[in-house]
């Protein structure tokens, strides 16, 4: 094969190398159709054990678009659960983030993966610095919206795709009915993998920003293109630069999760079923 990865060939056609993983991923883990589909980013893994039970796992590399993740700290599987409702829910822990330099093919690949086992609701979680001083390291928050500053988008050609409301208003205030003191703010994707400076989180900020992070917004716009519903919700890890006065590093950001893979974990199981 003269590329080295399905999706780098430019003549491929990325929503059949989907399909054909979403048939893999029925074949393996015996489960036809899955209605919901959740990535788990950073702090976020947890969850995965307690949202329900775990049918069936799979190295992410054993399906077609799917490759492992360069960061320690994101699991490299797909799991099949079984949620207590009798809804059956896809767990990507394997995010492959635009910073890695693949194209974005690859980084919404899971996502149209996602679309094709049948998935209906995404649910993409990331850790994330904040920019509101009243959030600490820990807290969770929805997704409001978001400001895409990769310049980039997984569309091809004059694809044009509305992007109103795409973090649904209805599945925000459905985790308000589980946790009612649950933040929302606007989330800005940088490129990374280096950390912002603190005039970007000011520049951030001035544009209508408060959570700043490096990964979901790429993924959401292709979840609205493949018609599915999203909620977004990032783990506040650390403050953004220059608002928190220490200097951030990848230990803290992984601590940070850590810390709060627990409570966070366990309010996502809750909010899952009842979306
Ligand atoms: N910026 C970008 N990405 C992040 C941060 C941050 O402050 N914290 C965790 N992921």
């Amino acid at each position: 094969m003269p590329y080295a990865h399905p999706l780098d060939d430019p003549a491929a056609d990325p929503f059949a190398i989907a399909a054909q993983a979403a048939q893999q991923i029925a074949e393996l883990t015996g489960v036809a159709q899955h209605d919901i589909a959740l990535t788990l980013g950073s702090g976020w893994s947890k969850a995965a054990d307690l949202i329900g039970e775990t049918t069936a796992t799979i190295p992410a590399d054993e399906v077609i678009g799917f490759s492992s993740p360069a960061v320690v700290g994101h699991v490299g599987t797909l799991r099949s659960v079984l949620l207590p409702n009798g809804k059956r829910a896809l767990v990507i822990g394997a995010r492959t983030h635009y910073y890695e330099n693949h194209g974005v093919r690859r980084v919404v690949h899971s996502v149209r993966t996602a679309a094709a086992t049948g998935a209906k609701i995404m649910i993409l979680t990331n850790g994330a610095g904040g920019i509101k001083e009243t959030w600490t390291p820990g807290t969770p928050v929805l997704i409001s919206d978001h400001i895409n500053l990769t310049a980039d988008s997984p569309l091809e050609g004059a694809t044009f795709v509305d992007l109103t409301d795409l973090y649904s208003a209805r599945l925000r205030d459905v985790a308000r009915t589980i946790d009612a003191s649950l933040d929302e703010g606007v989330y800005c994707q940088f490129r990374g993998p280096h950390y912002e400076t603190p005039a970007e989180v000011q520049m951030a900020k001035a544009i209508g920003g408060h959570i700043v992070g490096m990964s979901t917004a790429l993924e959401a716009i292709a979840a609205r293109q493949a018609g599915m519903e999203i909620l977004g919700m990032s783990l506040i890890t650390n403050l953004a630069a220059g608002i928190q006065k220490t200097p951030l590093s990848h230990e803290e950001v992984i601590e940070a999760g850590r810390n709060a893979e627990a409570t966070i974990g366990a309010l996502l199981a809750r909010i899952v079923v009842e979306l």
